[in-house]
């Protein structure tokens, strides 16, 4: 599939204006930030979130330096309360949400080592925090003619081949019978293991375990939710940025969180009638985008 970048768009096909209105989570830093430029300069209204105010308005100063405006609102993905007020604020300041991109994350991991210890607080931010906030704005989408869209910013450690655990791996690919309670039972037996101190024969991801099964929530989740929408005007998809310059990753990376925006912006801007749903997009050797499933 050949993706053209959003400012490659004439006039008359870009399918956003600026009434057009974006959601991003944990916008402070990293490739949410770049993400929230990105949007405000391609023309859209952009409300920048993050969970300390102070780091929000410090981002929205400076897209404001550089002569771009957005909105700020506080959200903590993994505090329901937080996402209660903010659903209720976005209704009463934008009334309406078109494109919500889950980007919060946490990892407690250093690079190249494989620590659990904060397995619960990485499980309920990357996996609940998306869920329970897209449950909440889901009233909120305009669902006019596929232009309505959740983008889930994953990982390929979340990915199903990084599974060994056979009861999880039958789970996870019965498509017929996934449910959220099952998504979620699997979250628990992972849990489970880890507080009993078993996770490592668990047949679990080997690279950052506990930020990887977030992930594998996360992407089972957008595939069942994206088949529930199907047909409503919603599609959910799920993005990699691969290895980025990042807090998250001290720094380490190929390429700069500008950089993984900008391909993030490409699926999160696909035309109507080129938009799946369902769809892991991940970038290619050269930086191009493929989607599997
Ligand atoms: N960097 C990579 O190589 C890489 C690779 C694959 C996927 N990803 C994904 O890309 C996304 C962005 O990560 P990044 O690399 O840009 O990392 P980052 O620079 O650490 O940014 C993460 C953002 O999430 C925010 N956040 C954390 N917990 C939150 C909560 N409870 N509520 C609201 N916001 C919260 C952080 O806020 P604070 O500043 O307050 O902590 C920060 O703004 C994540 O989903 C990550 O899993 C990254």
């Amino acid at each position: 599939m050949e993706f053209k970048e959003p400012e490659a768009y004439s006039p008359s096909t870009r399918w956003w204006s600026k009434d057009t209105i974006v959601v991003v989570t944990g916008a402070n830093q990293g490739i949410g930030y770049a993400l929230v430029k990105r949007f405000a300069e391609l023309g859209l209204t952009v409300v920048l979130t993050a969970r300390d105010p102070s780091k929000g308005l410090r981002a929205v100063a400076s897209l404001r330096a550089q002569g771009l405006n957005v909105d700020f609102c506080r959200l903590d993905v993994a505090d329901p309360a937080s996402i209660k007020e903010f659903a209720a604020r976005l209704r009463e300041s934008h009334g309406a949400v078109d494109i919500l991109v889950n980007n919060a994350a946490v990892s407690f991991n250093e690079l190249y080592r494989n620590t659990v210890e904060h397995a619960e607080t990485v499980i309920r931010t990357n996996f609940y925090g998306a869920k329970l906030l897209t449950e909440a704005l889901l009233p909120l989408f305009r669902r006019s003619a596929s232009i309505s869209r959740i983008l889930n910013i994953s990982s390929r450690l979340g990915l199903l081949n990084k599974v060994t655990n056979q009861g999880v791996r039958r789970l996870l690919l019965d498509e017929e019978r996934l449910s959220e309670e099952k998504i979620e039972g699997m979250l628990n037996q992972f849990l489970g293991e880890v507080q009993k101190g078993k996770w490592k024969e668990g047949g679990w991801p080997k690279v950052w375990t506990d930020y990887a099964v977030s992930k594998l929530a996360l992407n089972a989740y957008a595939r069942l939710l994206a088949k529930r929408q199907q047909g409503q005007g919603l599609s959910v998809n799920c993005f990699c940025p691969g290895f980025t310059k990042t807090a998250m990753t001290h720094g380490q990376g190929k390429h700069t969180a500008d950089a993984a925006a900008a391909l993030a912006a490409r699926v999160a801007l696909l035309p109507p009638d080129e938009l799946p749903t369902g769809k892991f997009f991940s970038t290619g050797g050269n930086s191009s985008l493929y989607s599997k499933l």
